[in-house]
């Protein structure tokens, strides 16, 4: 198996138009592993990175889902793997009713207009010998596209709907500012006229200032464009405002996937607890009120992880059974239609902090050598 799509010839995808009610993204048991060699100078094995290890989600028209979680956890292969840039070792990605899990490029001609990726890092994304205007109109030039008016106006009036000015398309990349740089992406992300687009961490690469500005413009385009997105960050704060939904994803897992409101409200997983615990509270008064859950440590590696459930090395509320058994991601009785979580002791953010309170002497110890928590004497 590759790791780029295959270029073998072969029927399209099924046209299997989605039933009503279907999403227009629906991801089943999604796994990506990657070889890898393994330590030993003579013998070495050829390990696996587990990168993504079975993932179910789904995204409606015109909706947007957050994927949130620490460095490694597999968020960009996911998103990669949405847009079909990598090819997936198991499950099943079916897209407005066409089951694309392993088309050929050529099968995915058609559909590769509508989904779309805006990158982190708007410095490398963007050809800097290219004009602003190449690089806006490349994917109609690629795909033969001559809008009405022509390409040049159609490139002038994205730079405009992303708030650059039309005049500068005969300029060059390292003209503009880091955010506006990142406009010129989304504008390239716009030509083909998406009906997904998947944003990898869009504004991790930006000043704090600059990164509403360009959360304002792709809500805007959500919003005026009913474009669907699959908003990747590795903090819940990014996304707090910008998707309807959130999944929150540990090491290669979804641990926690929930309606937006019900996520930051009633968070239920221990991992969601401690990523809530880093989001800064704009309102003093529940600042104060703000309990704060730490997690143990680093994650462990993606080529070998924990039995069980995949957090417990890091869990203030991990017993036995949670390295014996994985908890499957099921709703919760009390919690909103929609929100479900993968833990064997799921509940709100204080029964965490009473179980961190009332951890064995030893992982107190730990914690404080780690600095995770402080000493109160
Ligand atoms: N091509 C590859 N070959 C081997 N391992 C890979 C490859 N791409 C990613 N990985 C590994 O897969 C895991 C998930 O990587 P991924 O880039 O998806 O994480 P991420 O959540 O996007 O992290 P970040 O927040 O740092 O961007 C990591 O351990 C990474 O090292
Ligand atoms: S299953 Fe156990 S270890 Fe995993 S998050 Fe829940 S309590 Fe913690
Ligand atoms: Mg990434």
């Amino acid at each position: 198996m590759t790791d780029t799509i295959s270029e073998s010839p072969a029927a399209a995808p099924e046209p299997t138009s989605s039933s009503p009610g279907e999403p227009l993204l629906d991801v089943r048991g999604l796994v990506k592993h990657f070889p890898t060699k393994g330590g030993g100078l003579v013998r070495r094995k050829i390990l696996q990175v587990r990168a993504v290890d079975g993932i179910d989600l789904s995204v409606g028209a015109g909706e947007s889902l957050g994927l949130v979680g620490e460095s490694g956890c597999g968020k960009s292969t996911t998103g990669r793997l949405i847009s079909r840039l990598l090819e997936p070792t198991g499950g099943t990605i079916r897209y407005d009713g066409h089951d694309i899990t392993h088309a050929t490029r050529k099968q995915m001609a058609p559909i590769r207009t509508e989904i779309q990726m805006i990158f982190q890092d708007p410095y490398s994304s963007l050809n800097p010998r290219q004009t602003v205007g190449a690089i806006v109109g490349a994917p109609m030039e690629v795909n033969n596209i001559n809008p009405e008016g022509g390409r040049k106006k159609r490139s002038q009036e994205l730079l405009e709907r992303v708030g650059l000015n039309p005049e500068h398309y005969n300029r060059f990349p390292h003209e503009f500012s880091g955010g506006q740089r990142q406009r010129i992406g989304i504008a390239r992300a716009l030509a083909l006229q998406p009906k997904l687009i998947v944003a990898d961490e869009p504004v991790s690469a930006l000043d704090v200032s600059i990164q509403a500005q360009v959360v304002n413009l792709l809500q805007g385009l959500q919003r005026d464009m009913g474009i669907a997105f699959v908003f990747i960050a590795h903090d819940l704060a990014v996304v707090r405002h910008f998707s309807q939904r959130v999944a929150v994803m540990y090491l290669g897992k979804i641990v926690e996937i929930a309606d937006r409101t019900s996520l930051y409200s009633n968070p239920h997983h221990p991992y969601t607890h401690t990523l809530l615990a880093a989001v800064p509270e704009t309102d003093p008064d529940k600042a104060s009120e703000r309990t704060r859950v730490h997690a143990f440590g680093d994650m462990p590696s993606p080529i070998n992880p924990p039995s069980g459930c995949r957090f417990r090395t890091r869990c203030p509320k991990a017993q036995d059974v949670c390295a014996a058994e994985e908890p499957p991601l099921i709703a919760v009785e009390s919690l909103l239609a929609g929100h479900r979580v993968a833990c064997h002791f799921p509940g709100p953010i204080e029964a965490t902090a009473r179980a961190e309170e009332a951890m064995p002497d030893e992982r107190i110890e730990a914690a404080l050598e780690a600095g995770i928590i402080e000493d109160p004497q």
